[in-house]
């Protein structure tokens, strides 16, 4: 029986691996081997448990405050060993984390095919974001299988020279993820905090952002905060300990809860009720425009340029003033929020799970 290893480390990675997990796990004539490098603990360890996913193996590599060059010889050591016990057909990584391309290099040098989920995204800046886009253009570069969010993603790869067969244009899977968490059960347990006041939803944790970009993104939130008191700010901060200290240092304001980081059930859900998102993060471009909540993000780069075609998201930098700006724009100007809160797909309706397990299914098949 041919065999295929999904690999995965981190929060992100999870919520949008999970749904792909449990479509490749309704294959009969598969095996399928889930390893985890555990590049993240605790933020891991929720998205399993609320997918109900038991990875075969956890490399347990995280350590506090892991630089990029252990953390990566880490992955590296851990995942060559379990790819040449295993002898996968096939292996899947996702993105553009360290996890991500250390797994696909281990796999690389043993010559074992590649299938890179939500490939071909693109910044063009190597040091933005970073080091992410270094990763996910390595990981284009050694993968035999590309699967494209979007028509603008094929493109990159096209435009860079990856041949058209292996690419193929399946939406995100983070739409069926969210498929799954927006209709299950959850009460916030801070809900007399938030109750009845209009929501802004924020995360940072970018390692480009983190110094004193961080501490002057928090202090003009601290402003508006105390500009806007009909507003309440829900902040889930990040493990990473750097940006614990900066965050619980920088904001002091009543209007600001600071929690630990949420499940992604409760997430999801607050960001459904969220006024608008003011975050860093990739994968939150991705979640707003389909849920029609605005998106002020908090950099100078995107590599989803989708969602600022569409009109769901705007850059706002990382400056005191230019966060502090786009806050208060979007805050008062009415016609703008109405005309950002358009729900939009342009990572498709659902259904990217499925279409990448055919595809990989049909591969296996053609190599037998
Ligand atoms: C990583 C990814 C980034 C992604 C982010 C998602 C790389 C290079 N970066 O960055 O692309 O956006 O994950 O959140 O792969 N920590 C814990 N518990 C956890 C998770 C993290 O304590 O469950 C702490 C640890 O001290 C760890 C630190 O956070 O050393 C940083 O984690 P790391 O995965 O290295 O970097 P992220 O900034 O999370
Ligand atoms: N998320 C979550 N709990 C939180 C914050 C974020 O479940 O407290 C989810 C969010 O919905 C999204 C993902 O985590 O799916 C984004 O992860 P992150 O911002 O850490 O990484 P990035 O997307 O920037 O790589």
């Amino acid at each position: 029986m041919k065999k295929i290893m999904v690999s995965f480390g981190t929060r992100p990675e999870a919520i949008k691996m999970c749904p792909l997990v449990k479509e490749l796990q309704q294959l009969k004539d598969v095996n399928l081997y889930v390893c985890v490098s555990g590049q993240h603990k605790e933020m891991l360890q929720s998205v399993l448990d609320i997918f109900g996913v038991s990875p075969d193996l956890n490399l347990n590599v995280m350590t506090e405050g892991q630089g990029l060059q252990e953390l990566s010889e880490r992955v590296l050591d851990g995942m060559s060993n379990v790819l040449k016990k295993e002898k996968p057909d096939l292996i899947l990584v996702h993105g553009d984390t360290t996890t991500s391309y250390a797994s696909a290099l281990a796999a690389f040098y043993l010559n074992i095919p590649i299938g890179h989920v939500e490939a071909g995204l693109r910044t063009y800046n190597m040091k933005s974001p970073y080091p992410e886009e270094f990763n996910r253009v390595s990981i284009d570069l050694m993968s035999d299988l590309c699967f494209a969010p979007t028509e603008v993603a094929k493109e990159n790869l096209v435009r860079e020279g990856k041949a058209k067969e292996c690419i193929f244009v399946t939406g995100n899977t983070i739409i069926d993820a969210l498929n799954v968490t927006l209709s299950a059960e959850s009460t916030i347990d801070f809900e007399d905090r938030i109750k009845g006041r209009k929501i802004i939803l924020m995360t940072s944790h970018r390692r480009e952002n983190i110094g004193e970009p961080m501490e002057q993104m928090l202090k003009a939130v601290n402003r508006i905060a105390e500009e806007n008191p009909e507003y309440v700010f829900v902040y889930p901060v990040h493990k990473n300990p750097i940006v614990r200290k900066t965050a619980y240092q920088e904001l002091k304001n009543g209007n600001i809860v600071l929690t630990e980081p949420l499940d992604v059930v409760h997430f999801h859900k607050l960001m459904s009720r969220s006024e608008f998102i003011l975050t860093d993060s990739g994968g939150l471009q991705e979640e707003g425009p389909a849920m029609g909540k605005p998106v002020l993000v908090m950099r100078d780069t995107t590599e989803r340029p989708e969602v600022i075609d569409a009109g769901c998201a705007k850059l706002v930098g990382n400056s005191y003033d230019s966060v502090y700006n786009g806050v208060n724009e979007l805050i008062n100007n009415r016609d703008l929020y109405k005309e950002m809160s358009t729900k939009a797909f342009p990572f498709g309706k659902g259904g990217s799970s499925q279409k990448i397990t055919k595809i990989c299914h049909e591969y296996l098949v053609r190599e037998r």
